[in-house]
This record gives structure tokens, sequence and C-alpha cells, in this order.
């Protein structure tokens, strides 16, 4: 789409999340809500994106400039004054636009690319000067309204601060989403004025605008409202969250993966998982997480960053698995901690096993050989090694350090050779019964 810009506006305050963080920030599935608007316009080829950043928000500016896409180019506006005021930070980005500009808010994350086609076909085909996406909602409060003349023709958008109760009533909001020519935006902008109630330039004066000047509004009409919801508030951000939550799973039943509960299952953005794998209820899978097939995963499992299951393995309840790499076959079926360890293929690592990665000071790394039982109860404190085919005793504790030998088994704590430990236990009985007799 060569003669298609897109302005994400990004700016705002974000009074309503009543947060630290800048609101564009906020996650949804472990992902910045931002990143899913950008994919989703990248998506729809349209490349060329300018986003209008509020100077205190530098970690959106540092996030943006991470994702390094040579199409995407930030600008500031120097005061947030409203979403007209910040379409004009733009102004030189939109001045050198060919024809036509998508404008887009960055509080918008459950937009569609397929959406946007749509919006922009329309756009396009019938060469109009604005193209507002709609969405006809139960509840519309919050929203702008889209007020029609005796015609049904787009009069202009009037928000609910501005609205009379008769207005209020009206179903058809304005998803924030609109493609314009961008000459007759320029034109219109220069006409905008500061809205009296809420000291702001408002973007959606710029339809009233055109309307006067007798040039061509269509609306096209999103078949699916949710797309539309815009995130001010935390309620709204946990709402939006669930929506998404939803569709990711939808997307893994499609696949071949069965999520027994959905209602208790969180999967995050960007986990993959392979086809025949059950994941049972209450089971959090963070961002970046990677499960083979014929896998089972919980009920009661959380699977955090840099966590690798391959193929016909079983993660069962009361377990927790972060930055560590599990081998084919490998059962964890009970109760347990392991973090920055290396498993694998075949091993069995019994009930209650815990690594203990953390020093107080340095995250240490662990690896437990192929097909090496790891009993019940089993201590590890890293760095430690166990070998292939070893065997640790049930309630071992693997000191620091160690290096467990392949094929052999350790018992106790510290834990020790089997062979040394049990000549060990005989010497100990055969003193006590010399003692006796003395
Ligand atoms: C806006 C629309 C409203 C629409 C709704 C859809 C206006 C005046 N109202 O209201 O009709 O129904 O979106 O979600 O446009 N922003 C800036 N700079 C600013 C102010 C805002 O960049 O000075 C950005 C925000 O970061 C946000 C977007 O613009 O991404 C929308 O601003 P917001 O204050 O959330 O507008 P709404 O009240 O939701
Ligand atoms: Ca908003």
């Amino acid at each position: 789409m060569k003669d298609f810009i897109t302005i994400i506006l990004a700016a705002g305050e974000g009074t309503r999340m009543n947060s630290d963080v800048p609101k564009v920030l906020h996650e949804i599935c472990g992902r910045p809500m931002i990143d899913y608007v950008i994919d989703s316009v990248a998506n729809a080829r349209l490349k060329k994106i300018c986003v209008v950043l509020n100077k205190e928000h530098t970690a959106v500016l540092d996030y943006i400039n991470a994702r390094k896409n040579k199409y995407i180019k930030a600008v500031f506006q120097k005061k947030p004054q409203g979403t007209a005021d910040a379409v004009m930070s733009a102004n030189k980005f939109l001045s050198k636009a060919k024809a036509n500009v998508l404008i887009l808010c960055a509080d918008t994350p459950l937009i569609k690319t397929q959406t946007l086609q749509q919006l922009v076909n329309h756009h396009k085909d019938r060469n109009a000067s604005c193209t507002m996406l709609t969405s006809f909602l139960d509840n519309p409060s919050g929203f702008g309204r889209i007020v029609r003349d005796e015609y049904s023709k787009v009069r202009c958008i009037i928000e609910e601060m501005d609205a009379s109760f008769s207005q209020k009533q009206i179903r058809e909001i304005n998803s924030g989403i609109y493609c314009f020519n961008s000459v007759d935006l320029l034109q219109a902008l220069n006409e905008v004025g500061l809205n009296a109630k809420k000291k702001e330039y408002y973007l959606t004066d710029v339809i009233e605008i055109l309307y006067k000047n007798n040039k061509r509004i269509e609306t096209c009409v999103s078949s699916n409202p949710e797309e539309a919801l815009g995130i001010n508030s935390r309620l709204e951000l946990s709402h939006a969250n669930e929506i998404m939550r939803m569709r990711i799973i939808e997307e893994f039943l499609k696949n071949g993966v069965s999520v027994l509960d959905p209602k208790t299952t969180f999967i995050n953005y960007g986990v993959s998982i392979g086809k025949e794998t059950a994941i049972y209820p209450f089971t959090v899978i963070q961002s970046g997480v990677k499960i083979g097939s014929k896998c089972s995963i919980g009920p009661f499992c959380h699977l955090r960053e840099g966590t690798v299951i391959k193929d016909n393995s079983v993660v069962g309840n009361f377990t927790e698995i972060v930055r560590s790499q599990l081998g084919e076959g490998t059962y964890f079926k009970h109760l347990g901690y392991l973090g920055d360890t290396s498993v694998g293929k075949g091993v069995n690592i019994g009930a209650g096993m815990t690594i203990a990665n953390f020093d107080g000071k340095n995250k240490n790394r662990t690896v437990i050989g192929d097909k090496a039982f790891i009993g019940c109860d089993t201590v590890i404190v890293a760095p430690a090694k166990i070998g292939k085919s070893a065997v640790t005793g049930a309630g071992a504790v693997i000191t620091k350090g160690s290096n467990i030998k392949n094929n052999s088994v350790v018992v106790g704590v510290p834990a020790k050779p089997l062979v040394k430990a049990v000549v060990k236990v005989i010497k100990k009985s055969k003193a006590k019964k010399t003692k006796k007799k003395k």
C-alpha cells in the first residue's frame, strides 16, 4: 500500500490508568499493547509508520527503537494537548504523504489486520475524504458518538463529555481508527479549535469541518465490536487481556493442542506448543516458552521464560520451570522447582525435587544427563552436574559444585556415592556394637 502512511497516537498522559508506567507499555498477555497495534498495521502491508510519543515517556521510545524497524519513525508531541494536536506533531511526516493516511490509537490493541485492510480498501474504493471505522455497542459510554444528519450522512463526532442526553443514546461509536485524504486532513486540522471543557484539540472535530466543506465522509462498520475496545483504565485492560487470552487459546485448539479448561489456562503471546499436547487446568505459560508435541502439562503448573520442553514429556502438578530445557520423554510429574537447568532425554524427576539455583548473588546452572533418575525430595545446589543414568536417593542434597559421575548412585546429606555411604553405615553400626560389648 504505497499510497498510504500510518500515524499511531501514543502520547496521551494515560491518567485513567493511575500508573507510573506509560499506558501503551502496559501488557496484554505478556506483550505491551502498542506492539499489537504496530503489528496489525505492519501485517496489513502498511509499511511507513509514524508513532507520536510523549517526551516524558522515554521508555516507549526505547521500546520502539528496540524493534529496529527502519520504517517506524517516532516524533514527539511537545505537550499532550489532544488528539488533533498529536496528529499535527506528525506534520512533517503527514505533508510528505502522497495521498492517504491511516490514523489509529496505540491504546486499541485488539484491532485486527483484516479489519484495517477492509477500512483502507473501503476508503480507496470510494475515494473518500475520510473513512471511519465505527461499531455499534450495547454500552457505548466513554466513546465518541457518530452523529448523522437527516439523510443519514455523518455530520460530526460528539465526545461523551460534550454529548446531550439524546446523543448519549447513540450506539454507533468512533473506534478512533480512520483513513483520511492527507491534504483534506491538513486543511481541516488548521481549523480545529480548542475544546472549551477539556482544553484539548480534538481530532474528532475534523469530521464536522469536512462535513461543512461537503467532503465525502464514509463509515466502515466493524462486524466485531470488541476490536474497537480502547484501553483507558485498568478495568478495560483486564477485559482486553481476557479477549486476547481467548484468541490465543482458540488458535492452539485449532492447531491440535488440547486446552482442557480455557477459563483457567493462561497462555501468553509468543508461546509455541506442538500437536497432541494437552494443557491441564490452572496452568500459566509465559511468553517465549516452547513445548513439543504429545506432552502433558499441568494441572497447576507455571512455565516461565526460557522454558523449552521437548516431545513426549510430562510436567505435572505444582511445578515451576524457568530458563530450563527438558529433553524428549522426560518426566517431572509432581511438586518441584527447576531453574537454570538443562535436563537430558528420558530423565525421571521424583516428587519434590528442588534446584537451588540462586546463591544470593548469582543464578547458577545445573546439568542433568540423559536417563538420570532424581529421587524424591532431592535438592541440587547449583552449579552442579548429574551424569547420564546417575541416580540420586530420596532426600539427597547435592552440594554446590558437585559432579556426579555417569551411572553412579549418590545418597544422603551431603550426597555421597552409595558404596562409600554404605561402608560408613556399616562402620558406624560395628563401632556401636563394640562399644556395647565393652
Ligand atoms: C478517543 C476519541 C473518541 C473515540 C476513542 C476511541 C478524541 C477526541 N476522542 O477518545 O472519539 O471514541 O478515542 O478509543 O479523539 N493521544 C496523544 N496525544 C494527546 C492525547 C491523546 O497522542 O494529546 C493519544 C493517546 O495516547 C491514545 C489516543 O491518542 O492512544 C486516544 O486518546 P485518549 O485520550 O485515549 O482518547 P479517548 O478519550 O479514548
Ligand atoms: Ca482511548
